[in-house]
């Protein structure tokens, strides 16, 4: 069999079509070049393009070569879902992303679950029925023990998405404290759950006719998990969540494709499920935090309360100017720049990078540290970095510069708090502890633009360099401070 055909086999959809087979492969490509862009800054843009043509052959080759109901009715719906995507893309603000991400991800478990319960309510529309015969001797049609599986499958990871990721909506979104919850037994309920969801998915797939009971159970269990798995993470810890269930989407959308025949979903879904793994597993590393007690929930931390509970050192601290920051700044062989979720809200990208310009051309030696998880989504500094025009050589990840603040003149902290406290090291009750974390305290002078000293970062936890003695606060906006900054510089 020549692996066309081999490929047109396996889409099983109308027929054996090796065209069908080739697109659906095409896309495939498109899609794996797509993540290979994504990878890096330089090449997103490519790589966001090949994610687009990709879905547009997936999309087409599904419409015009498949069994469609109603092409006026898809139409229909392709158009309402994609004007409402567009105008939530197009009002979201950067700072929301995380949201966004978590509501868009409830609606691919959604999904997979309606699909799963459509394929079980009408097993012939999808294809799915075998001849059966009873002990008596009778006749009967059932669907296939292997799509049984399929579609229990389907319906318990796509019940998890969708309850894990409303919850982790209502976290992000402010509409439920971000503070872990923690049940009691929570890790012998949760491991109780998942073992009665895999026997009840196993007696589903052998007893014939597949009983409704069982089907619903899984259901019913699959949405309990979901919630119980996401409530007792909290504070710092959410962006985990989020490329987490970035992953059971992927796999959700796979297991809808088995249940659909549908080769490119399966593709797809693979590859968001695989991607959103290995990036799990990056910003596991990132935040210290193993990944078999992220994927059981909640870290097997205790709960210290973040993400609601400031808890503020009362200390002097010295407040500086935009002069003092300018002349400091000037004067230094080498200035870091830490940017952070502030630098996002107040849009100090474009002013920033103005004063990283005006410093090198005073011979400052001018570099910008990311951290993994700062900002609210993966990578939101260095999309803002990469849109003010920053060269990418200048921007470097927290392992390759970190050694070098005992050398640096001035570290510069643009609206981060989290991943710049100390905290982190030496606090074991903090919920940021055993992250990684800017060590700008050994830097000769360190700058820290926020608004206020009341504000506190994302996990709630006051910060011990405002209050060293070669820190100086400037209290401001950011794009605010900076702006005079620059004006400063340029005077
Ligand atoms: P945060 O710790 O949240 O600190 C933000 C700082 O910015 C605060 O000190 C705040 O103080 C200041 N700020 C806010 N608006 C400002 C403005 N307009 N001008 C100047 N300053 C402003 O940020 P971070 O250091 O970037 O850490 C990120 C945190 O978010 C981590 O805990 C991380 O785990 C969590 N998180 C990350 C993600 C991802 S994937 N990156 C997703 C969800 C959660 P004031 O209020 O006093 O101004």
């Amino acid at each position: 069999m020549s692996m066309l055909n081999f490929l047109a086999v396996t889409t099983g959809a109308t027929g054996v079509n090796p065209w069908v087979a080739l697109a659906y492969l095409v896309a495939g490509v498109c899609f794996i070049l797509a993540l290979r862009g994504l990878s890096s800054p330089a090449t997103s843009r490519a790589g966001n393009r090949y994610g687009m043509i990709g879905m547009t052959i997936a999309v087409v080759t599904t419409l015009i070569t498949h069994d469609i109901a109603s092409l006026p009715e898809i139409g229909i719906a392709i158009a309402i879902g994609g004007t409402i995507g567009f105008v939530i893309a197009r009002k979201i603000a950067m700072t929301a992303m995380p949201q966004l991400v978590a509501a868009f991800h409830s609606l691919v478990g959604l999904a997979a679950v309606l699909v799963a319960g459509a394929a079980y309510a009408n097993p012939g529309a999808f294809g799915i029925l075998i001849s059966h015969i009873d002990p008596t001797g009778l006749e009967t049609l059932v669907i296939s023990p292997v799509s049984r599986i399929e579609m229990a499958l389907g319906a318990a990871i796509g019940a998890i998405t969708f309850s894990g990721s409303v919850i982790a909506f209502l976290k992000l979104n402010g509409n439920m404290s971000g503070a872990p919850i923690m049940l009691p037994m929570r890790h012998v309920i949760n491991l109780g759950t998942l073992v009665a969801i895999i026997v009840l998915t196993a007696l589903f797939a052998m007893t014939d006719p597949a009983p409704e009971w069982m089907f619903v159970a899984i259901l019913v269990l699959a949405f309990v998990i979901g919630f119980l798995l996401i409530i007792p993470i909290g504070g710092a810890d959410m962006p985990v969540v989020v490329s987490m269930l970035n992953s059971y989407s992927g796999w959700a959308a796979a297991a809808m494709g088995f249940t659909l025949h549908n080769t490119a979903m399966i593709i797809t879904g693979a590859l968001v499920g695989a991607s959103g793994a290995i990036l799990s597993y990056i910003m596991c590393r990132a935040m210290n935090r193993s990944f078999i007690s992220v994927i059981a929930g909640g870290f097997g931390a205790e709960d210290t309360g973040g993400g609601d509970g400031a808890v503020k050192i009362d200390r002097p601290w010295k407040r500086g100017s935009a002069e003092d920051a300018a002349f400091m700044m000037s004067q230094a062989e080498q200035v870091i720049i830490i940017p952070g979720y502030g630098m996002a809200v107040a849009q100090a990208q474009h002013v920033l990078r103005e004063m990283g310009d005006l410093l090198k051309e005073k011979g400052v030696s001018v570099k910008y540290a990311i951290h993994p998880v700062a900002g609210r989504m993966p990578g939101h500094m260095n999309v803002l970095l990469a849109e003010a025009n920053v060269p990418y050589d200048e921007v470097f990840e927290l392992e390759d510069i970190n050694g070098e603040f005992a050398q640096t003149d001035v570290a510069f902290v643009i609206g981060a708090n989290d991943v710049v406290n100390p905290a982190a090291k030496t606090d074991k009750s903090s919920p940021i502890f055993g992250m990684p974390v800017f060590d700008v305290g050994k830097a000769k002078q360190v700058f820290f633009i926020k608004r206020s000293m009341g504000g506190v970062g994302y996990a709630g936890v006051d910060n011990e360099v405002f209050y060293m003695d070669q820190t100086m606060m400037l209290l401001s906006d950011a794009k605010k401070m900076v702006e005079e900054i620059n004006k400063s510089l340029v005077d």
